[in-house]
């Protein structure tokens, strides 16, 4: 790694940010981070404990360790030292991450375990608020997009694929949910950093999309 550098990432929920930043990690030879993981297990944590109120949450965040481990070369997030990758997949915990990620204080609990990760460079981070707020110095910042449609679909399809039995206006519903909810929030919303470089992939296969994604890597290399 000659001249590592930090890749953010950030776009909307269902647009394939994981998928593309595992690759241009893979590319690169750099560490790849999902901090909505890291959102989910800790949503995934109140759930379990039936926390509803922000100050229990807060309260909490004391007792609550989000790492990651690797499973067969795959990434698997920690919750306490416990492997929650397919407990955080769902629907529920994603509308949880979503309602958790309102508060300021979980929000700065988690960026600053980010930033820690990324003080040697070397790392793709994807999320809301990385090019924003964690990173905002990141070398390369990308901001991915598709319609809500097509996101809607990928979901299902990802839905469809784990066993469950989704219905396809609930889940398009849902995606137009957290894209308010992220949006709007008054804690890091969702936005485009200034010099960010946006990426719309509704009509993109997803070779197109890597060959487009390392291209501007290697430039700024
Ligand atoms: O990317 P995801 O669907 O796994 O993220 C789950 C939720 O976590 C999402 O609705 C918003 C929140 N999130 C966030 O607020 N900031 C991040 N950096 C990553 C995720």
């Amino acid at each position: 790694m000659a001249n590592p550098i930090i890749v953010a990432i950030d776009g909307y929920s269902s647009c394939g940010k994981s998928t593309i930043a595992k690759a241009l990690a893979k590319y690169a030879g750099y560490t790849y981070v999902d901090t909505g993981a890291m959102y989910r297990a800790i949503g995934l944590y109140t759930l379990r404990h039936n926390l509803t109120e922000p100050a229990d949450i807060i309260a909490a965040l004391p007792n609550i360790q989000v790492g990651f481990i690797l499973v067969d070369g795959a990434q698997h997030v920690t919750l306490n030292g416990e492997d929650v990758e397919s407990q955080i997949r769902t629907l529920e915990a994603g509308n949880c991450a979503s309602r958790i990620s309102q508060i300021k204080e979980v929000r700065a609990f988690l960026v600053a375990q980010q930033q820690r990760m990324g003080e040697a460079k070397g790392i793709v981070m994807d999320g809301r608020d990385i090019g924003t707020v964690v990173f905002p110095n990141a070398e390369l910042k990308l901001f991915l997009t598709a319609s809500p449609e097509v996101r809607a679909q990928r979901r299902y399809d990802e839905l469809v694929e784990k066993g469950e039995k989704p219905d396809f206006a609930a889940v398009l519903a849902d995606v137009n949910d957290r894209d308010y909810r992220d949006t709007h929030r008054a804690e890091s919303p969702l936005r485009q950093a200034d010099d960010a470089i946006v990426v719309d992939n509704s009509n993109l296969t997803r070779e197109e999309q890597m060959k487009v994604i390392y291209d501007l890597f290697d430039r700024h290399q």
